[in-house]
């Protein structure tokens, strides 16, 4: 069998990490297309050495532009790859425009595409993300689910019949890479200047348009960081940087200390140093979930409500309406004694995915 995973932003290639080495271990081939939708060495580069994952065999270049240019330029870029390749299956990750564009891309040349991460839902139409989901969920051919509620999504959305339950990847290699760090197998990460590693902080990551791409909000949201009463270090992605520089707004002042972001390794171990995470994205808020620790998620909503059972995360949209002590009392509460059971499974979907990819193979 013949799988061709097409990845291009950090979140994927971090799921791209136990998808290859479950397939190294068997006589499939596995070839590995990177978009080049993130290109910045820290979002990209360090995952690929960091995590193990072999080089890619495909580098398309497509890089930062409108929703339509990156998307469309995947697409472009995709149908000599496939034509050349021919896989039994095209196999898609999360819900990226490098997601969409690499489903529709094989599904108009009739090849089978596999959706990791099917199912997952935000009822969020203004989130890209959202329209990706949908979209590459009614193309695909196999849905593989992460959880019971995105079995349930897309259940409601008539596609039962192409769903699996496959478990969750990230408990892979999020569990691995902690036990690593554990056994000292990864140096120290480097968190902004003035964090001490040694003394409470809180780890703070915000890069959602809805969240930084009006200058009022972005201050809004940075101004209630600073004024947390322990040190909050922002591990800054790109596009933030861009909008604070953009609009003047300086990341570093009062509790806030922004720094590069982390590569995978050196999250998981910031994370578990941290006495919580405050942030937007998807995937932290479920890393600290299974790294003990609590989230405070800045968004109207989440995908993973799972980790919403018994407070290990808790919404705030509008931290800047609270009180100052109020939004402190959320961001520092303490870890909750509540047991979260496995709902993403038990670290073994990967090995999973390639048996269900086998199975179901035409
Ligand atoms: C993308 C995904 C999002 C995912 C996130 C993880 C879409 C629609 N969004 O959002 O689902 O959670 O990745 O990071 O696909 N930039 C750089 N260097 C890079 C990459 C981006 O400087 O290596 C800058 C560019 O100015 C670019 C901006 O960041 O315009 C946004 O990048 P883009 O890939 O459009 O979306 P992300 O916000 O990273």
């Amino acid at each position: 069998m013949k799988v061709l995973s097409v990845v291009g932003a950090r979140p994927q290639l971090v799921k791209l990490a136990p998808i290859a080495a479950a397939f190294a271990g068997t006589g499939h081939q596995h070839v590995i297309v990177h978009t080049g939708q993130h290109y910045d060495a820290d979002l990209s580069d360090v995952f690929f050495s960091g995590l193990g994952i072999p080089d890619p065999d495909v580098h398309l270049g497509i890089g930062s532009g409108s929703h339509g240019a990156q998307t469309g330029g995947v697409l472009t870029a995709m149908d000599p790859v496939l034509e050349a390749e021919r896989p039994d299956w095209v196999l898609v990750y999360g819900d990226t425009n490098s997601t969409l564009a690499g489903a529709l891309s094989a599904v108009k040349m009739h090849l089978p595409v596999a959706h990791l991460e099917a199912g997952l839902r935000s009822f969020n139409r203004r989130m890209p993300e959202e329209h990706n989901r949908i979209l590459t969920d009614h193309a695909a051919d196999l849905l593989l689910a992460p959880t019971q509620e995105a079995m349930r999504h897309l259940a409601g959305e008539g596609l039962s019949a192409r769903s699996v339950l496959a478990g969750d990847v990230m408990v892979d290699v999020c569990l691995r890479i902690r036990d690593a760090v554990t056994a000292g197998e990864h140096p120290k990460p480097v968190l902004p200047d003035g964090i001490d590693p040694d003394a409470p902080y809180l780890l703070a990551t915000l890069h959602r348009p809805d969240n930084t791409d009006s200058p009022e909000r972005l201050a809004a949201l940075l101004d209630s960081l600073a004024a947390l009463p322990v040190p909050v270090a922002l591990l800054a992605h790109p596009r933030l940087v861009a909008r604070a520089e953009e609009h003047g707004i300086d990341l570093n002042r009062g509790s806030l200390h922004a720094g590069r972001p982390l590569p995978y390794a050196g999250l998981v171990a910031a994370v578990m140093g941290s006495a919580g995470v405050v942030t937007d994205s998807g995937g932290l808020q479920k890393e600290a979930f299974l790294l003990d620790r609590v989230c405070t998620t800045i968004r109207p909503e989440t995908e993973w409500v799972e980790t919403l059972e018994g407070g290990w995360n808790q919404l705030v949209p509008d931290p800047h309406q609270l009180s100052a002590s109020a939004w402190a009392d959320i961001a520092l509460r303490p870890t909750p004694a509540t047991d979260r059971g496995l709902p993403y499974g038990d670290g073994k979907a990967a090995e999973h995915v390639v048996e269900l990819l086998e199975r179901h193979r035409r």
